[in-house]
């Protein structure tokens, strides 16, 4: 079985104008509502990949309703806990014809201190040997920094697999909790190892500070330039084709997805880097935060070049 776990999810909220200007009324000439929330997007990937799994987090009011609802609509199993007050809203006003933005994100309601109890509880009752887990994103108000290292040390201890996708201290600290695998980008690795990512060694060198601390799998997305996937014995560069690049919100977790996907199948490490690589490639060349059709990432996959470095 597959959890992800999403503690800041949100509503995004993406209105296009024609032209940003100030202190006017703007008029949308369209709008669309995405569900916003990492571990969210890593269940709609293992979905599209006919993977089943159970999305995790804390919602509250309308919006969280909203997100629940939204999941079960596309099939995907929910079991949250509620928090008090709403789940946030980040609203997004783009330019139709340029890369121009703004974004606001909310920064949520505070969590208190019985929900991420109620959260420590679900872990401990569904942490079974072999299950996967994705602990995706920030941490809202009222979450210390080291609860991903506490969930990573509950999951493990059972006998799990966690797999770790944050920034800043909720990733340092969860780090030194040796998570089964961490998926960092480039500037999450970056600051974290104080390696300056400019070429493969380096990047080699980053995965390496990673593994130091006991993590099995280091899986270092690089954008266009793919993944780097560092076990201690093997090390392998999956690159993705050139292609027409739509939105990259959400490609990181359309990675991890693929991922996972190629892990649950037991899946050799060379194909790990494959499929991650082809359902994060996938999911740049559509639309918001949409994922790929099978279709598409069986035949992205194709394409991926995976070269073996060690
Ligand atoms: N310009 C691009 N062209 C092709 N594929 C891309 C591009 N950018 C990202 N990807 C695909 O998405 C994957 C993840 O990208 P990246 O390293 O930027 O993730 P991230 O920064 O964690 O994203 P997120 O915003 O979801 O957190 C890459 O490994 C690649 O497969
Ligand atoms: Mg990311």
């Amino acid at each position: 079985m597959i959890y992800t776990i999403t503690l800041n999810p949100g509503l995004d909220r993406t209105l296009t104008v024609d032209a940003i200007r100030d202190n006017e009324v703007l008029r949308a000439t369209a709008s669309r509502l995405d569900w916003g929330g990492k571990g969210f997007n890593v269940a709609r990937g293992l979905h599209v990949l006919g993977q089943p799994s159970t999305a995790l987090g804390l919602v509250g009011g309308h919006t969280g309703q909203m997100l629940a609802e939204g999941l079960h609509g596309l099939g995907i199993a929910t079991d949250f806990v509620t928090i008090p007050g709403e789940t946030r809203t980040n609203t997004v006003i783009a330019e139709a014809h340029s890369s121009r933005y703004i974004k606001v994100n909310e920064a949520g309601p505070t969590v208190p201190p019985a929900a991420l109890e109620a959260v420590r509880g679900q872990v401990r009752r569904l942490a079974t040997p072999g299950s996967y887990w994705a602990i995706c994103g920030s941490l809202p108000p009222g979450v210390p920094h080291d609860f991903y290292a506490e969930l990573v040390t509950l999951i493990q201890g059972a006998g799990g697999y966690a797999c770790l996708d944050a920034s800043g201290a909720a990733l340092r600290l969860g780090c030194a909790a040796a998570p089964f695998l961490v998926k960092p980008n480039a500037e999450e690795a970056q600051e974290l190892t104080g390696v300056a990512l400019d070429g493969i060694p380096a990047t080699r060198q980053a995965a390496a500070y990673f593994l130091a601390q006991g993590i099995q799998i280091v899986a270092l997305s690089l954008g266009a330039e793919g993944l780097l996937l560092a076990t201690r014995t093997e090390t392998i560069h999956a690159r993705p084709p050139q292609v027409a690049v739509r939105t990259l919100v959400g490609v990181g977790d359309a990675l991890l997805a693929g991922v996972l996907y190629a892990l649950a199948q037991a899946m050799p490490l060379v194909d790990v880097a494959r499929w991650g690589v082809a359902a994060g490639t996938a999911a740049a060349m559509l639309e918001g935060v949409d994922v790929g059709t099978p279709a598409q990432v069986q035949a992205m996959a194709a394409l991926v070049m995976v070269t073996k470095i060690a």
